[in-house]
């Protein structure tokens, strides 16, 4: 695991790197895709490298995480519709190569495991966590082995995400994500995290043990992670 340290615009600017350098190498690339406050910075900058001529996402893929259960894609909180509006409405991926779990038909959720598989597998994964550890929306207690499936949200998790609803009654109470086996079948993972509310759960997924107790720990036995961190999300860590 590769951990680097720097402003959150630096970050931004270096992970979107990593997407110019696979894509321009690999044209056709399979992304995965996260949503939160966190990767926006990320997707301005891809946005901004598109618009350069830097990059092309014309033949590029796209399978997001995670969905919240009941919400469609026309719904303003829908992951959907943020990912419409903060990434591929301003990149040129063509939107029939973008794939939202569905919140609605989620009665066999992990057929999108095998859309992933058929289309060649995730060669870039982007990840956010939880101030619990979680990915995707892998809650603590989730399975390593699990693949794509429907979870029942905690309640620490819905109160977090309140802010972007009228009010906590309004936040889905579960969600479809991609398992903790669908993120570590990715080829390469960018984890980012901002904030000093980070700084914690940071330090326990990078230095603590392996547990189910921190979903992220996990990513400590994949080959390929880097890890991108504002300084104050960094500021518990050894040195
Ligand atoms: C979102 C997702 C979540 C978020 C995490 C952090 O698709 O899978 O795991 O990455 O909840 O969210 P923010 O970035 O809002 O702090």
């Amino acid at each position: 695991m590769k951990v680097y340290v720097a402003s959150e615009k630096e970050i931004a600017k270096m992970a979107a790197q990593r997407y110019v350098q696979l894509i321009n190498t690999k044209p056709n690339a399979i992304i995965g895709g996260a949503t939160g406050s966190t990767p926006i910075p990320l997707y301005k900058e891809l946005a901004k490298q598109c618009k350069a001529g830097n990059v092309s996402f014309k033949n590029v893929k796209s399978f997001n995480l995670d969905e919240y259960v009941g919400l469609d894609g026309n719904h303003n909180q829908s992951y959907r519709y943020f990912m419409n509006k903060q990434l591929f409405n301003h990149i040129d991926i063509d939107i029939n190569n973008t794939f939202v779990p569905s919140g609605i038909d989620t009665k066999n959720p992990s057929r999108y495991d095998d859309m992933i598989k058929a289309a060649g597998g995730v060669d870039l994964q982007l990840l956010g966590i939880g101030v619990d550890g979680h990915i995707g929306f892998n809650e603590p207690g989730t399975k390593f082995d699990s693949l794509t499936h429907v979870v029942k949200l905690e309640q620490n998790t819905r109160e977090v995400n309140s802010r972007f609803f009228k009010s906590i009654n309004d936040v889905p109470t579960h969600a479809v994500t991609m398992g903790i086996k669908t993120v570590m079948n990715a080829r390469s993972i960018i984890l980012i995290a901002t904030g000093k509310n980070k700084a914690k759960i940071v330090k326990e997924f990078i230095e603590g043990p392996v547990t189910t107790k921190c979903p992220a720990s996990i990513l400590q036995l994949h080959p390929f992670v880097e890890v991108y961190l504002d300084e104050e999300a960094a500021s518990l860590l050894k040195k």
